[in-house]
């Protein structure tokens, strides 16, 4: 695994120059966050040495290389899920990559369903914590010790010099910004009612396919993270509605620009 991530790290090297500082994951119906950057490549994952290929619906499949408000970024337009069958070695590889690269911080954007009756759909939320219940976790095997340790530390996770930066320029801009607790499932089934009850119960204000694999690989390569998401839809166990892979994707779509120039802001104000 450990010479794969060198090859593919090396194959992207010798084509960019420059040091990336930001590695940005967005996810279904949010590809637009890239349109804010000025770019210097584009590779499509097909022609990325080791690179896992995606194919869920509204990602598009490139890996971007750019800058926004003067930092320097790699962006993925488009993410693999556990539900495509990729394992969560797989998921995290790009992650593993960018980190190879030299970035410091680690952001990603994801469609949600919200838990917490309080959220309305379109919302944006900063993630705070997460659950992981998808059963899996992309560290089991052997620790690969150049990257990180064996029993990374989950406390410290989500930044809160972060966290607090995002929610101060959200809150400037006039974004009702909320804040919780992402639990991240398999799927590709959305919750029953009873699972919805559950996954509130146990603390959970989003629900999501995605994210937390990545995010435990960026914890082990050290890097600092930053999680907003959008609530595309609510998920309320009295009052279920249902959702559909279209209303996700419009919801998400529709809250995309306003997630872009919060993101743009963020990055322009970074230590
Ligand atoms: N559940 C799980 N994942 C999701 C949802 C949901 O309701 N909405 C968007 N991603």
């Amino acid at each position: 695994m450990f010479d794969k991530i060198s090859e593919t790290a090396e194959f992207l090297a010798s084509r960019y120059d420059g040091t990336p500082e930001i590695g940005m994951i967005t996810g279904t119906g949010l590809g637009s966050l890239t349109g804010k950057m000025t770019v210097n490549c584009r590779f499509p994952y097909s022609e990325i040495p080791n690179f896992p290929v995606s194919t869920a619906a509204g990602h598009r499949g490139t890996l971007v290389f750019g800058e926004l408000s003067g930092r320097r970024i790699i962006a993925m337009e488009g993410r693999f899920h556990g539900y495509e069958g990729y394992s969560p070695q797989e998921i995290t590889f790009p992650v593993r990559v960018m980190a190879m690269l030299g970035i410091k911080y680690l952001f990603i954007s994801s469609a949600t369903g919200g838990l917490n009756p309080q959220f309305e759909k379109g919302d944006l939320m900063i993630v705070t914590d997460h659950i992981n219940l998808t059963g899996a976790n992309p560290l089991v095997g052997p620790n690969l010790d150049d990257l990180g340790p064996r029993f990374p530390d989950m406390v410290h996770g989500y930044d809160r010099n972060l966290i607090s930066l995002a929610r101060n320029k959200a809150l400037a801009s006039g974004i009702a910004i909320r804040q919780g607790v992402y639990v991240g499932v398999l799927g590709p089934s959305l919750e029953t009612p009873a699972e919805t009850r559950f996954l509130r119960t146990i603390g959970g204000d989003a629900v999501g396919m995605s994210t937390v694999h990545e995010v435990i690989a960026g914890i082990h390569s050290g890097l600092k993270i930053l999680v907003i998401v959008v609530i595309t839809n609510m998920n309320l166990p009295d009052c279920m509605e249902g959702t559909t892979e279209q209303e996700v994707i419009a919801v998400a779509q529709k809250a995309s620009p306003m997630l872009a120039g919060l993101w743009e802001k963020i990055i322009a104000q970074l230590p």
